[in-house]
C-alpha cells in the first residue's frame, strides 16, 4: 500500500468509462469491504449494508432506469460551477462546468426543465454507470438512528466515514471509484429497490461505481483540475476568525 498522505492526495472521482471486461476481483472487493468494516460509526452501530452488483443482466436493468433530475439540483449544481480553470483556481471550491452537459450550464434553459434535462436526449442511469463492471449500493436502516442524534446526522457522518475508507483503499489498489448520488434520488430509488430486492426500511445512502479506467480515458483523467482551499482559509486558531499561521509564515 502506498503511503497514506499520497493515497489521500491522489484519491479522486473517476468520472470516466471503465473497462467492462475487467471486473474488480473478489479479493480486491474483500480488501475494500474489510477496510470499510473498520470505519468509525456513531456508537459502533455499523449502520450500513452493501450490495455488490456485478451480474451484467442486473447492471443492465439498473442502466435502463430513467435518471431523475430536479430543477432544484440543476440550479444548485450551477452555483458550484466554474467556467475556466482560472476561476476554479481562484474559488478553490466546486467543479469545472465542462464536466456537465451544456443544458446544465445555461440558466436560460432552467425554466424549461423538461427541455433542459433532456436536451441531449432522454436520460438513463446507463449514462451514469458508464460501463461499470462493479457497483456497490450502500443502504442504511431508517429504523435505527444513532442515540439522540437529531435527523440521524451522526448516522450519516458514519456512512461518510465508510465511503472515504472504501475510496482510499480502492485508490491504493489502483481501482477507479465514483460516487453516484443519483441512485438515492426519489425517482430512481424505487426502481433500484425493485431490482435489488432490499426491504422498505433500508434506504440508499449512495452507490459507487468501481473499475479500471479504459486506456483511452487516461488523458481525460489527467487533465481534470482538482482544487482545495488552503488550510489557512478554513482553520481558525483558538477563536473563530483568528488566523492559523501557515508553515511558510512560521519559518
Ligand atoms: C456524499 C458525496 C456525494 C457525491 N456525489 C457525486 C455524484 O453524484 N457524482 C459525482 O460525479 N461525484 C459525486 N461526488 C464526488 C464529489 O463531487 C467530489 O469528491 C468532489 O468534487 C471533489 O473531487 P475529487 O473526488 O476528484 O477530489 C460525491 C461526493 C460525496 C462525498
Amino acid at each position: 500500500m502506498r503511503d497514506l498522505q499520497g493515497v489521500i492526495r491522489q484519491r479522486h472521482s473517476a468520472r470516466v468509462p471503465f473497462d467492462p471486461e475487467r471486473p474488480v476481483s473478489h479479493e480486491a472487493l474483500a480488501e475494500i469491504l474489510e477496510a470499510a468494516s473498520w470505519a468509525p460509526t456513531a456508537h459502533n452501530m455499523q449502520n450500513y449494508e452493501v450490495i455488490v452488483v456485478e451480474d451484467p443482466s442486473i447492471l443492465r436493468r439498473l442502466g435502463d432506469l430513467k435518471s431523475g433530475l430536479s430543477l432544484e439540483f440543476i440550479r444548485e449544481n450551477y452555483k458550484q460551477l466554474s467556467f475556466s480553470e482560472e476561476e476554479l483556481k481562484k474559488k478553490k471550491t466546486g467543479i469545472m462546468a465542462s464536466m456537465f452537459p451544456p443544458s446544465w450550464r445555461d440558466p436560460a434553459l432552467f425554466s424549461h426543465l423538461e427541455e433542459a434535462a433532456f436536451a441531449e436526449g432522454p436520460s438513463f442511469m446507463s449514462q451514469t454507470l458508464r460501463h461499470s463492471p462493479t457497483v456497490l449500493v450502500v443502504t442504511y436502516d431508517t429504523r435505527k438512528r444513532a442515540p439522540a442524534s437529531e435527523g440521524d446526522v451522526l448516522g450519516f457522518i458514519s456512512l461518510g466515514c465508510v465511503l472515504q475508507t472504501m475510496w482510499l483503499v480502492s485508490e491504493s489498489l489502483g481501482i477507479g471509484f465514483q460516487v453516484m448520488s443519483a441512485f438515492s434520488s426519489p425517482s430512481v430509488e424505487p426502481g433500484v429497490r425493485k431490482i435489488l430486492g432490499f426491504p422498505e426500511h433500508e434506504k440508499i445512502a449512495y452507490a459507487v461505481r468501481l473499475g479500471y479506467p479504459q486506456k483511452e480515458s487516461e488523458p481525460e483523467l489527467q487533465k481534470y483540475l482538482r482544487v482545495r482551499r488552503d488550510i489557512s482559509d478554513f482553520v481558525h486558531l483558538n477563536r473563530y476568525g483568528e488566523n492559523f499561521p501557515s508553515i511558510q509564515e512560521k519559518s
